[in-house]
């Protein structure tokens, strides 16, 4: 199949275009060098000149805090920009797979959020995701929504690769410990964007690894894996503290655990546990010359 990949230089679009190339898919992979997603007028044409089967939109604008001070250039990237790649594909007849965020959701429930769960997102990368989802659903009813969460891999900048850093530099770290959820290795995220596209799937979907944990014990389970693994460690202690002792622009919702009760009936293999693939994320980034 040709797929084209949006957001190619990113964290989870970097990890997609070598998995599909590593199932021996066509993939085109457009960067912001090849598809400057703030120039909402030029994406549609674009989009259609390549008449890919799939397009994956990974693309998206991620940084959830400078977004309260950039609420114009979040709307474009996140709904404008979302919607004009539905325009494009739906123009030729492609099929659309956009990615989404759990922070959809405003974190008040105690159980699992499934796909038809309320949406209310806290903040205004939330809510410019969601605006996203429902323009592109509007326009292509068929196409795939995938919602994830707590992304990390070994491309790019995220929570993994911060902490790695941060024990290596310091004595002594804080981390909240009262937001609670599932981190995803990337290469977990595309190995079932790639299941949903070749079967065909429609709709909204939820997808995180297995597993729940806090942003505390996922950063005392980085240390210790990081640990066994030889990376360079001075952070004797990590702190737990409550999000009211670190407060940030954007206010992050408590609990986003996702059900994927829905994507496993679709994907017909074990999703992997978010400890077993924070080991092999881990194995990789020692391997690999991008710590
Ligand atoms: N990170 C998370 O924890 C998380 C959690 C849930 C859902 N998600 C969703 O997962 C998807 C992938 O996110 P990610 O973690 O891979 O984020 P990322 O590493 O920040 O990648 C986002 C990509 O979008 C590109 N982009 C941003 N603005 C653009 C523009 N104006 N024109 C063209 N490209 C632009 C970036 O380009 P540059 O490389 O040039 O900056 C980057 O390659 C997004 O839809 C995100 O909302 C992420």
């Amino acid at each position: 199949m040709k797929i084209l990949v949006t957001g190619a230089n990113g964290q989870l679009g970097r990890e997609t275009v070598l998995i599909l190339r590593a199932s021996s898919h066509d993939v085109v992979a457009l960067t912001r060098q090849e598809l400057d997603l703030s120039k909402t007028d030029q994406i549609a044409e674009c989009i259609a000149s390549h008449r890919a089967d799939w397009v994956i939109n990974c693309a998206a604008y991620t940084q959830v805090d400078k977004a309260e001070s950039e609420p114009e250039l979040a709307s474009l990237v996140n709904r404008d920009a979302a919607q004009a790649v539905a325009e494009g594909v739906h123009s030729y007849g492609g099929k659309l797979l956009h990615v989404s965020t759990d922070y959809v959701f405003d974190g008040t429930q105690s159980h699992a959020y499934s796909e038809s769960d309320t949406t209310h997102p806290l903040g205004i990368y939330g809510k410019t995701k969601l605006e996203g989802e429902q323009a592109t659903l509007k326009l292509m009813p068929d196409a795939i929504i995938l919602r994830t969460a707590w992304v990390y891999g070994i491309h790019g900048h995220n929570f993994v690769k911060t902490i790695l850093r941060l024990i290596a530099e310091r004595d002594e770290l804080s981390v909240v410990d009262d937001q609670i959820g599932t981190p995803s290795w990337t290469a977990d995220i595309a190995q079932a964007m790639l299941a949903l596209i070749e079967k065909e799937a429609k709709g909204i979907f939820h997808f995180t690894d297995e597993g729940v944990t806090s942003w505390f014990d996922f950063a005392v389970a980085i240390r210790e894996t990081g640990k066994n693994q030889g990376f360079p460690i001075k952070a004797a202690k990590i702190c737990p503290i409550p999000s009211k002792n670190y407060p940030t622009p954007a206010p992050r919702p408590a609990f986003t655990v996702l059900s994927k009760e829905k994507i496993r009936g679709i994907l017909g293999y074990d999703i992997p546990h978010w400890q077993d693939s924070l080991q092999s994320m881990l194995k990789k980034l020692k391997d690999s010359t991008l710590i």
